[in-house]
């Protein structure tokens, strides 16, 4: 039996292998691709009209018979043909049941292989327009709590161990930042991905002198792509995206994790809402964090999904080959999961109990030490000397169970003349921060510059 329910089986004299058949079909995704692939047929069968494959009457025809084909299949009562490998093929079908003769002209000039990479780009567009305002969400519930935070002081850790005092919202703007260079990226790699390689054909080039500027100004895309090879080869803006997405998963989960930490015992910083907390089967008085697990682990996937991206191409020759069929389904699941991923944590961070007097509580007297140092510094001497006699009054306040605020102005003395009594008012959270209104510091004017910018930014 032939293979004569496919669109290319003409020369086929045997059926596909059946779980060859299984193997093969991307139904089951690429459906994702339906709405973009009907305003690619409509936009060719007009591009057809100009030159003479089409008459005026079965364009519209056709147009119409796609209008119809997308709300029933929206309204689910279509099913896929029989044979139709992908949602070009099921599409082609549909047409030419409804439209017979018209329907079997309008892939004249086209192949799939700049179909297929035309809806993606289409398709991606919209996604990445969806990206960017998720990423603004989150953006702006960081900014509002930051807003709400600046007189929040808590120890800042590096290597995860106490540093030097901060303000909440100065943590939280830092992934106000990150993020912001996440919407730069994606805008960049929209302005990439926004180029149409409809009139491709399969790698040569369509042999009808179609208009492509119009094709692309029709399809709402910024110009035609410049060479055919390269664009039914080219994935690079599937792989882009892959990137961006990999890129806010990695900023999302390591706030994740700070998150998780500050929300357990030994810290209670915060309180994640019970909204995004789930309990355990066995133990009663659990509440786990597990919306931010779940990034945290989903973020593992999307980085998958960016190297298979970059595997994907490695080793392909470059012209369409079928193992590009294989970027759907990273490309949108790393779509899907990031925008997710992004909304729930915009959720969590608007219902976070913040908890300012255990981070107060924790502040210990030795985050000033570098605030000692520099007030020798101030006082002329260099940051070396200083940091060694500041470093031994530390050594002794442990030696001795104190902190460096319990040693007496004696003591200090004996390490250097140059400390009077003021020393003392280095000890406290809001000094510290008072002294770092340099820009991009934690001061609280600086802070509030930081604020002011990024909710600017919001607005662009
Ligand atoms: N479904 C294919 C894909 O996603 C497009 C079809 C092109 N197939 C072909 N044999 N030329 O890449």
């Amino acid at each position: 039996m032939s293979a004569d329910d496919k669109i290319w089986g003409g020369r086929f004299e045997h059926k596909t292998d059946a779980l060859m058949e299984q193997f093969s079909t991307s139904l089951h995704f690429d459906r994702l691709l339906f709405d973009a692939d009907i305003a690619v047929n409509k936009a060719w069968a007009a591009a057809l009209v100009a030159v003479g494959v089409y008459t005026a009457d079965e364009k519209e025809q056709i147009c119409a018979a796609l209008d119809a084909i997308q709300k029933d299949f929206h309204a689910g009562v279509l099913s896929f043909p029989p044979g139709a490998e992908d949602i070009h093929s099921a599409n082609e079908r549909w047409l030419t049941d409804r439209c017979g003769e018209a329907g079997a002209k309008i892939h004249s000039g086209r192949s799939r292989n700049d179909q297929v990479v035309t809806d993606l780009r289409l398709y991606m567009r919209t996604q990445n327009q969806l990206l960017q305002d998720a990423v603004k969400s989150m953006q702006s519930a960081l900014v509002d709590l930051g807003a709400r935070s600046v007189d929040t002081v808590m120890p800042g850790q590096t290597h995860l161990r106490q540093a030097q005092p901060i303000s909440f919202a100065h943590y939280l703007l830092a992934f106000f930042f990150q993020l912001q260079r996440d919407l730069q990226r994606l805008r960049e790699a929209c302005s990439r991905c926004n180029q149409m390689p409809l009139g491709s054909g399969a790698i040569a080039g369509a042999a009808f002198e179609i208009d492509r500027h119009a094709l692309a100004a029709a399809l709402g895309f910024a110009a035609p792509t410049e060479n055919s090879y390269d664009a039914t080869a080219d994935r690079d803006f599937v792989n882009e995206h892959l990137y961006c997405c990999s890129q806010i998963m990695v900023h999302l989960s390591r706030l994740a994790e700070d998150f998780i930490i500050w929300s357990s015992e030994g810290y209670r910083f915060i309180e994640i809402d019970e909204k995004y907390a789930t309990g355990s089967s066995m133990m009663p008085q659990k509440r786990n964090p597990d919306a931010l697990e779940l990034i945290r682990g989903k973020s593992a996937r999307v980085i998958g999904n960016h190297v298979t991206g970059l595997c994907l191409l490695k080793g392909a020759p470059t012209a369409y080959v079928r193992d590009l069929q294989e970027d759907k389904e990273p490309i949108f699941d790393s779509l899907q999961q990031t925008i997710d991923s992004l909304l729930i944590f915009a959720g969590v961070m608007r219902t976070v109990i913040v908890l300012p007097e255990n981070m107060k509580n924790a502040l210990d007297p030795a985050l000033y030490a570098t605030d000692v140092a520099d007030y020798l510094v101030r006082k002329g001497m260099p940051f070396r000397q200083a940091h060694r006699i500041v470093g031994s009054l530390v050594a002794l306040a442990e030696r001795e169970g104190q902190t460096l605020a319990d040693l007496s102005l004696d003591i200090y003395k004996k390490h250097s003349p140059l400390f009077e009594r003021d020393v003392y008012a280095l000890f406290d959270p809001d000094a510290a921060l008072s002294k770092r209104e340099i820009m991009g510091g934690t001061g609280k004017k600086s802070l509030k510059v930081q604020i002011n910018h990024a909710r600017e930014l919001l607005e662009l």
